[in-house]
């Protein structure tokens, strides 16, 4: 799959990453593999948990059981390359990113809003993590690396692009575009508080 040269508006993103923050991973891979582990293992957990609750949804059900796999299969990759390097998998730390966004799903909501803001979230994490992974891939000073990266890119932006696809399964597509429109800025004012505070993000 070939994406957008655009780093900046890849997938709808607002903001684009910190630079600074390849250069992060270059000095600490140990921190960035740990933290990727850790992403793929709650990608795997978080689709298992939709299944669960929304076990009526038929095509929810045959689309995201296949991404499980495919999720554990990252988690299984990247514990790979910290093995092969001697690195070790690390503790997981607060994910202050996926807290906040969390914080801005619908609670009270009617359960077809609940229901479309658990896609969404899962949206907006794969369209963030194909946006880091491209900028690891471009920006990172090994060539073996950069073709891990671009690997989980191009899966990323699939798991991105169902997640939509299903909102607009159940959901009229004007109030799936909507919602999203508004997870895209909130996810922006997110990104910005972060970097203000130079938090990590994975
Ligand atoms: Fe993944
Ligand atoms: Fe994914």
């Amino acid at each position: 799959m070939e994406l957008s040269q655009d780093t900046k508006n890849i997938l709808g993103l607002q903001l684009p990453t910190d630079p600074r923050w390849v250069n992060l991973a270059e000095i600490s891979l140990e921190a960035i593999l740990t933290d990727h582990a850790y992403c793929e293992q709650k990608a795997a957990t978080s689709c298992i948990s939709i299944i669960q609750r929304y076990s009526d949804k038929d095509k929810l059900v045959k689309a995201l059981a296949p991404i499980v796999t495919e999720e554990w299969g990252h988690f299984r990759l990247v514990l790979q390359e910290l093995e092969k390097r001697g690195l070790q998998l690390g503790r997981q730390r607060k994910d202050t990113y996926v807290n906040a966004l969390l914080q801005f799903q619908s609670k009270g909501g009617s359960p077809d809003a609940v229901f479309l803001d658990k896609l969404l979230t899962m949206a907006m994490i794969e369209a963030r993590s194909c946006e880091r992974f491209k900028r690891l891939s471009e920006g990172l000073n090994d060539a073996y690396l950069s073709r891990f990266y671009r690997r989980f890119m191009e899966s990323e932006a699939g798991h991105y692009t169902l997640f939509i696809e299903l909102a607009e399964e159940y959901l009229p597509k004007d109030q799936v575009r909507k919602r999203w429109t508004e997870w895209l800025k909130h996810e922006a004012s997110i990104m910005q508080e972060m970097e203000l505070r130079g938090d990590r993000i994975h």
